[in-house]
């Protein structure tokens, strides 16, 4: 296995990705950041500099499981201190299975800022994809807004409340456009006027000549076959990712093989990742328009836009077709059956750890997680069983390795809570604040039950999409309503349940994982919405953390963990 070495220099940087300026945070220079590419089982040195003049940085390696090495799993408040402005520190992990998986800022709000790149892991020499392909191309979708991550961020900590909004913007491959009722958008528009394009469905969307906010082009030779790395980092959205005249065989979801299926869109949520085969066989005289659009929520924003280019057609050759219609945001129905289409491929399971199936013993432990939202001192809190998280200022790594503190067990599930009939979360007075982390026995199987509950207004109810840091869990089962323990366990499916990092919670609804807690260390879980978790939807899991021999002093130095002799 070969060492895979990178040089990075984190930024801040005025930047017109959706041909609006505005302040974001570049790697190199670059959003997204630079690509990662290593082989199945290398190791990746990542040596990054903060040059944010005044504040930290710590980057995420999301789906990368960080076995052995827990303190570079770069989460602010879990694994490491924040690196200082003006310092450097490096990352050392090994990328343990092939796949498409990302990267992001994971303080604050650094994800929102443009801190994110693709990560691709292949595989080695010796091993086969079960799928034929001839080329590859991999997309980061995300969603943009014009205000920075600080107003964004204070906005959502006010009373009241500035919400962040729906994005101005979705991004591919970091390029988009700000909606055409901008003055600087006619001279690229195409069969409308700029007045006609904001209000008409058929109109194509026009770009400003700003060669910074060029739609991204993806070249391809008509008769090949593709592979498309699909990864969703955004901010908020739940995203539709449609190309438009072709069918995608999905092929990989978050880096395991599932049994190949077609779509004609495909739901990708915040934290997932997909591989999708498709051939360029359409008629090769036009170009086609790869689209995203929001799902879960009631957009406002345009359709995100980037070119398949279909070679030797001109880049600039804009496909003669309105920007392609995804399912009604609010069809929950067509997402569900498509999060229920995901199963592994037979003989092809990729988890190496736990042999083949998912283990079908009783759960050692099973924790219900209900999500509310609640108020807190008159601030607007998401809280996961009455507890909002709050970032501490000492990592819980390095808390729970020198017992620098009692850690506080969160609550287990609140008894006989009924979702239906939650109590209004305006008159939820239980809430409070903590900072603490859930502990399991090192090798525990561990059910959780994601319970949605609803909004201070009781009749909505958000999707959240749920990442684990650390582990790859089995989807068990998703289900509408209260989760009934003794009839709803009963429907699991043990039988191919797939692998995942990152799976939704549908309004109203609750999502069953299981994992096996079997990596040395101290784990996020959490909304992968980076303002929900901003809010406080997230808890820690930490496991075998005595195990671990050291943590690296780069990795400390602050809250009770800064050196005491000078
Ligand atoms: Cu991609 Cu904890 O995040
Ligand atoms: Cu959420």
């Amino acid at each position: 296995a070969a060492v895979r070495y990178y040089e990075w220099s984190v930024d801040y940087a005025f930047v017109s990705l959706d041909c609006v300026e505005k302040l974001a945070m570049a790697i190199n220079g670059q959003i997204p950041g630079p690509r990662v590419d290593a082989v199945e089982g290398d190791t990746v040195v990542v040596k990054l500099t903060n040059n944010l003049p005044t504040e930290g940085v710590v980057i995420h390696w999301h789906g990368i499981r960080q076995f052995g090495t827990p303190y570079y799993d770069g989460a602010a408040s879990a694994s490491q201190c924040p690196i200082n402005s003006g310092e450097t520190f490096t990352y050392t992990f090994v990328v343990d299975q092939a796949g498409t998986y990302f990267y992001h800022g994971h303080f604050g709000m650094q994800r929102s800022a443009g801190l994110y790149g693709s990560i691709i892991v292949s595989l080695p020499a010796n091993k086969v994809e079960p799928f034929h392909y001839d080329e590859e191309i991999s997309l980061l979708l995300s969603d943009w807004w014009h205000k920075s991550m600080y107003e964004q961020e204070l906005g959502l900590h006010s009373i009241p409340p500035r919400y962040v909004g729906e994005p101005q913007s979705l991004l591919i491959e970091g390029r988009g456009k700000y909606n055409c009722s901008l003055d600087e958008c006619s001279s690229f528009h195409y069969n409308c006027t700029v007045d006609e394009c904001s209000t008409s469905p058929d109109c194509i969307p026009c770009w400003p000549s700003n060669p910074e906010c060029d739609p991204h082009v993806i070249p391809v030779h008509p008769g090949k076959t593709y592979r498309l790395r699909l990864a969703n980092v955004a901010s908020l959205s739940a995203l539709n990712f449609i190309l438009e005249g072709h069918t995608m065989t999905v092929v990989m979801a978050d880096g395991h093989y599932i049994e190949p299926f077609e779509v004609s869109n495909l739901d990708i949520y915040s934290g997932q990742s997909y591989c999708v085969l498709f051939n360029a066989n359409r008629n090769p005289s036009r170009n086609y328009w790869a689209a995203i659009n929001v799902r879960g929520r009631d957009p406002t924003t345009p359709t995100g836009l980037a070119i398949v280019q279909y070679l030797p057609n001109s880049a600039n050759l804009l496909p003669p077709s309105p920007a392609p219609v995804s399912p009604a945001w609010n069809d929950f129905a067509a997402s569900t059956a498509q999060a229920r289409k995901y199963v592994p491929r037979p003989g092809l399971h990729t988890e190496h750890r736990y042999g083949k199936v998912v283990p079908k013993r009783a759960a050692g432990r099973t924790l219900i997680l209900l999500l509310t939202q609640n108020k807190i001192d008159g601030y607007i809190k998401w809280a996961v069983n009455n507890v909002s998280f709050v970032p501490p200022a000492t990592p819980l790594l390095a808390a729970f390795k020198f017992n620098l503190k009692k850690i506080s067990s969160p609550p287990d599930t609140p008894p006989n809570f009924d979702v239906s009939a939650l109590p209004a979360a305006t008159a939820n007075i239980n809430a409070s604040y903590g900072s603490g982390a859930y502990v399991f026995k090192l090798g525990e199987t561990v059910d959780v039950i994601i319970q949605n509950g609803h909004n201070l207004n009781p009749d909505d109810s958000d999707l959240h999409p749920w990442h684990l840091h650390g582990h790859h869990f089995w989807v068990l089962g998703y289900g509408n309503g209260k989760f009934d323990s003794r009839r709803h366990s009963k429907s699991f499916n043990l039988i191919n349940p797939p692998l995942r990092n990152t799976v939704p919670v549908f309004p109203f609804g609750w999502s069953a994982i299981r994992f096996v807690a079997d990596n040395p260390g101290v784990w996020p879980f959490h909304c992968h919405i980076e303002e929900h978790f901003a809010m406080g939807m997230g808890v820690m899991f930490a496991e075998g953390v005595h195990q671990l021999p050291k943590l690296p002093p780069p990795t400390l130095g602050c809250g009770l963990t800064k050196p005491t002799h000078l």
